[in-house]
């Protein structure tokens, strides 16, 4: 059995589309299995860009696409999302949804708006998707799932007794206008419709395909820095993207970690090695860091390593692929923070206390760069020796072996190191 896990180890946007549909050229099936349509992953194909929210990032290839349990769907973004990949031409009816997989309404959406909007200082700088009310309601078991929409009347009146109850709060607490009934009624059982005959268990389906030595990719969204148990609380989005398959991880061979060559992170929250004004600016534009779905731009920042380390860990990481270390070209000494000092203490491993890490300093290790365009190189052999260096140095503090870099957003710019 192969099961190989793809995760990203920083604060989202690692790169972790691009190289799933890397991988995915060999693989069997696609789970993408926790997020939502917060996401945005890319795939570059002969210059050609298409942006997944939803759909699993294999679905250029011919394995079966697999929305897992652990996710949160809304209907009419998935519907959209195949739509826009049917008008260009690619397949799509290798997408199936599990049932278990709880569906995202337009009070979530709202209800995350209106939060957002009025939190003031509090506010976490979410997409505004819906993500987290529908995580609420799924842990407060309140939720809608997929089999709901395969029997429309188990859905009215679960529909009805939550509108009833989020309407109250929308008008009472945040003095907005209520949602309609009827409309969601409608909207939804059109999309039921349009649906319907991609919703399935896909649990035995997956595990069946493991026990058979199919090759499975888990395709995680956000990352561990985004994770609600590991990461920056309360600045984190609402699900682990750790688990949510369905699957045992005594299945799970790989773990693969994707980690940018710098760091990035979009919304609020602290990052330690955060690069602020000119410099900050042109890792950004170097990067083209703006976000994939809300075209926000990212925060960027030197590579930092206590959480290199910490998402090793975590994730039982077997292969790391770096990703964009292109964009460090021509940018001279370049750093890589290796522990926080917090009021004159060392840190080396990620404290808990979030309020901390805003006072945090980054301990940096300087290496020499290289000015090089690295992004046609096919050979490890040919990198710039300052470039090899970098690379070595992020292997010997984090412990895990780097398989694969990624020199540019093409699917043909990799270099293969080691097989995963
Ligand atoms: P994801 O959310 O982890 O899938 O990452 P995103 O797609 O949100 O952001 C990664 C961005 O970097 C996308 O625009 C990719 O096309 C681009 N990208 C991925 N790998 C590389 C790389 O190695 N070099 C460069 N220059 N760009 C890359
Ligand atoms: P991919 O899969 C980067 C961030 C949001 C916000 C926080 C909570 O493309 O790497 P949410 O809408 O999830 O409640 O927002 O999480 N966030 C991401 N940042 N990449 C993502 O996904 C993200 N998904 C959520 O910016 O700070
Ligand atoms: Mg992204």
């Amino acid at each position: 059995m192969a099961g190989y896990v793809v995760v990203g180890t920083q604060w989202g946007d690692e790169g972790k589309g691009k190289i799933i549909d890397v991988l995915a050229d060999r693989a069997d099936y696609v789970v993408r299995f926790q997020g939502g349509n917060n996401a945005g992953h890319t795939v570059v194909v002969n210059g050609e860009k298409f942006i997944l929210k939803l759909l699993p990032s294999g679905v250029l290839h011919g394995g079966t696409c697999i929305i897992g349990p652990g996710v949160v769907v809304d209907p009419k973004v998935l519907l959209d999302e195949l739509a826009s990949l049917e008008t260009r031409g690619a397949r799509t009816d290798h997408v199936l949804i599990s049932d278990r997989a709880h569906v995202i309404m337009p009070y979530h959406v709202k209800l995350d708006e209106l939060k957002e909007v009025n939190a003031g200082e509090m506010k976490i700088g979410t997409t505004k998707k819906g993500i987290g009310p529908c995580y609420a309601d799924k842990i407060w078991r309140d939720g809608i799932r997929m089999v709901d929409l395969l029997d429309m009347d188990k859905f009215a009146k679960k529909l009805k007794y939550n509108l009833e109850a989020k309407n109250e709060i929308i008008t009472k607490i945040y003095g907005a206008e209520p949602l309609d009934y009827d409309k969601i009624l409608a909207d939804y059982t059109e999309y039921a419709n349009k649906i319907r005959h991609r919703i399935i268990d896909t649990i035995p389906v997956v595990n069946k395909a493991l026990d058979e030595d199919k090759l499975v990719l888990f395709e995680g969204a956000q990352a561990l820095m985004l994770d609600i148990n590991y990461g920056t609380y309360p600045f984190v989005t609402s699900s682990s993207p750790t688990t949510g398959a369905g699957v045992s991880p005594r299945k799970i061979d790989k773990g693969i970690g994707v980690m940018k060559a710098y760091t990035t992170r979009v919304g609020e929250g602290p990052f330690v090695t955060e690069l602020h004004g000119e410099f900050g600016e042109k890792v950004r534009q170097l990067g083209g860091e703006y976000g994939a779905v809300t075209g926000r731009p990212r925060r960027c920042g030197w590579l930092d390593l206590v959480v290199g380390k910490y998402a090793t860990m975590i994730n039982g990481l077997t292969d790391i692929v770096i990703t964009k270390i292109d964009v460090l070209s021509g940018l001279g000494t370049l750093k890589i923070c290796t522990a926080y000092e917090v009021d004159g203490e060392i840190y080396e491993f990620m404290p808990a206390d979030t309020e901390m890490l805003y006072r945090a300093k980054p301990v940096y290790e300087e290496l020499p760069g290289w000015d090089e365009d690295i992004t046609q190189v096919k050979c490890y052999d040919d990198l710039p020796e300052n470039c090899k260096k970098y690379l070595k140095r992020i292997e010997e503090i984090v412990g895990c072996p780097i398989s694969v870099v990624s020199v540019g957003p093409d699917r043909s710019q990799n270099i293969h190191i080691r097989e995963i």
